[in-house]
This record gives structure tokens, sequence and C-alpha cells, in this order.
């Protein structure tokens, strides 16, 4: 075995670093190996590149590429509140990310903060999925649960009003004035391929999942194939803030 000096091995992973951020979490379907003779890993690249050149024009793409058995569709979609910078960056992590993290799988999923993107040899889209979740919730407890879980509430209530109307493309957001000291502040986003209703029922599952995963957190994030949903007692969002505070928080998976 070969050692390497530190500052040497410092060097070698600069050079080496693509320097992609980690995403929230993936999911790769165990169920869907490539097989070594298979056209899809090849369609799944080209693929790629399209959702990657054409997601941040509007902020959502949904694609296919390739023909017969190895047909691959494609979608990729970030927050509706982000900039086009924003969302180029985040689709291009999750592009890279998701080949390294699921490289033998044609059904795969990755979740950031900012975007979503999957893909499968099965077309998707229209169809509501909260089969698998992620949630990510802060570790400390707000102190007046019965007010602030009614606050909460009425906030969901509000953005998810909004998310379901079609000029807004399944995104609502909003805040609550809690005290002069403390905001809360809320997003929802569905996936633009979804209807109204559909849309509303994600959403309906993702919050009443609350009392399980987020139970009186000051802060807590749903990630779903359909879905997405925050709350925070401080901005996060680009439009609401100057800089994210960061927090400790702890993920949960849960599998179908
Ligand atoms: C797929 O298999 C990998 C490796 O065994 C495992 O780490 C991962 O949790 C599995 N994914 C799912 C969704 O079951
Ligand atoms: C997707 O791939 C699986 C496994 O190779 C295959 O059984 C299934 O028919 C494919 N689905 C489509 C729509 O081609
Ligand atoms: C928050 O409440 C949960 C139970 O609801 C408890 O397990 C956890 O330890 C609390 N966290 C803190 C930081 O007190
Ligand atoms: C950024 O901070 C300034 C000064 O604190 C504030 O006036 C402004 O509203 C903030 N910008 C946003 C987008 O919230």
């Amino acid at each position: 075995m070969k050692t390497i000096s530190l500052p040497q091995s410092l060097l070698v992973f600069l050079f080496l670093c693509t320097c992609t951020a980690d995403p929230l979490g993936e999911f790769c379907n165990n169920d869907s190996n490539i097989r070594s003779s298979s056209q899809i890993s090849a369609n799944i690249e080209k693929l790629l590149v399209e959702l990657v050149s054409k997601a941040a024009i509007t902020g959502y793409i949904a694609t296919s590429y390739g023909k017969d058995q190895d047909t691959v569709y494609g979608m990729a979609q970030c927050r509706g509140d982000l900039s086009s910078k924003d969302c180029s960056n985040c689709i291009q992590d999750a592009a890279k990310q998701i080949r390294q993290r699921c490289s033998n799988q044609f059904d795969a999923r990755i979740w950031y903060d900012y975007c979503f993107l999957r893909y499968n040899n099965r077309s998707f889209t229209g169809k509501v999925d909260t089969s698998f979740g992620i949630y990510y919730f802060n570790v400390e407890n707000v102190t007046d649960p019965t007010t602030f879980n009614k606050e909460l509430g009425d906030l969901m209530d509000k953005i998810r009003s909004q998310a379901v109307l079609p000029k807004n493309q399944g995104l609502g957001r909003g805040r609550t004035v809690l005290s002069p000291f403390v905001t809360l502040y809320a997003l929802v986003q569905c996936t633009r391929d979804l209807s109204q209703l559909d849309c509303a029922q994600c959403l309906a599952i993702a919050v009443g999942n609350f009392p399980n995963f987020c139970n009186s957190r000051k802060g807590c994030r749903v990630l779903y194939t359909s879905c997405y949903v925050r709350y925070e007692l401080y901005p996060f969002s680009p439009l609401d803030l100057n800089k994210t505070i960061g927090v400790t928080s702890k993920a949960v998976v849960v599998y179908p």
C-alpha cells in the first residue's frame, strides 16, 4: 500500500473535486437493475443532458429519450421561488449525483432542497406518489405547541389553497408573525404535472404526517416524489431572505 503525505493528498482531493452538493436523499429502486447489455444507461445519459440544459428555462421539464424497451422517462423541477441560476446549479448537481448514487438502476429519484429529479423506464407524469418520504426536522421543539400548531395549521391551509391554483404552478408560500420577534415561514410545492386534485392530495398527506414526524418541532421538511412541504421559524426562501441560518436537523427516511 502506498502512503501519501498530507499536502499531496489535499492536492489530489482538490484536483479531483467535482464539488457537487450532497442531496437531502435519494431513492434507487433495487428492483430496477440495469442489464449489462442494455441501451438504457446510454439513454439515461442523453436524458440527463436534456434535463440539465432545459429545466432551468421554466423550472420544470418532463421528457423522454430512446425507443421501445429502452425508453427512459425523466422529470426535473425546481422550487418555484428560485432564480434560474439557482435552479440550474441544483439540477446540475442532481444529474451528477443521481448517476453516482443510483448507478445501476433505471428507476431513480433524488431530492435537494431546491430541486427534484427522477427517471424511470415507465411514464410517471400525472400520478401522485407519496410512497417514499424523507423527513427533516429541527431537533428543537416549540415552547407553546398548542398555539404554534394552530398557527401552523392555518398557514398550511392558506398556502395549500394557493398551490393548487393553476396559475401558481404548484407553489404556495407565506408567513405568519407569531410575536414581535418570531415569524413562521412556510412553503409547499407540488410537481407541475399534477392535477389540482392530486396536488391537494399529496399536500394533505404530507401535512397529515406532521404529527408523526414534525410534532411541535421548530422546523420540518417533508420530501415526497410528488410534493415538498417545509416550515421554519426563520426565512429560507431566497424571496424572503438575505441569508439562511444553519440549524441542526435530523433525517428520517420512510420506505414504502
Ligand atoms: C438498495 O440497496 C442498497 C444496497 O443494498 C441499500 O443501501 C438501499 O437502502 C436500497 N434501497 C432501497 C430503496 O431499498
Ligand atoms: C421496464 O424494465 C423492466 C425490467 O427490464 C421490464 O420488465 C418492463 O417491461 C419495463 N417497462 C417498460 C414500460 O418497458
Ligand atoms: C422534542 O420533543 C420530543 C418528543 O416530542 C423529544 O423526544 C425531544 O427530545 C425534544 N427535543 C428537545 C431538544 O427537547
Ligand atoms: C434583506 O435585508 C434588508 C435589511 O435587513 C431588508 O430590508 C430586506 O427586506 C431583506 N431582503 C429581503 C429580500 O428580505
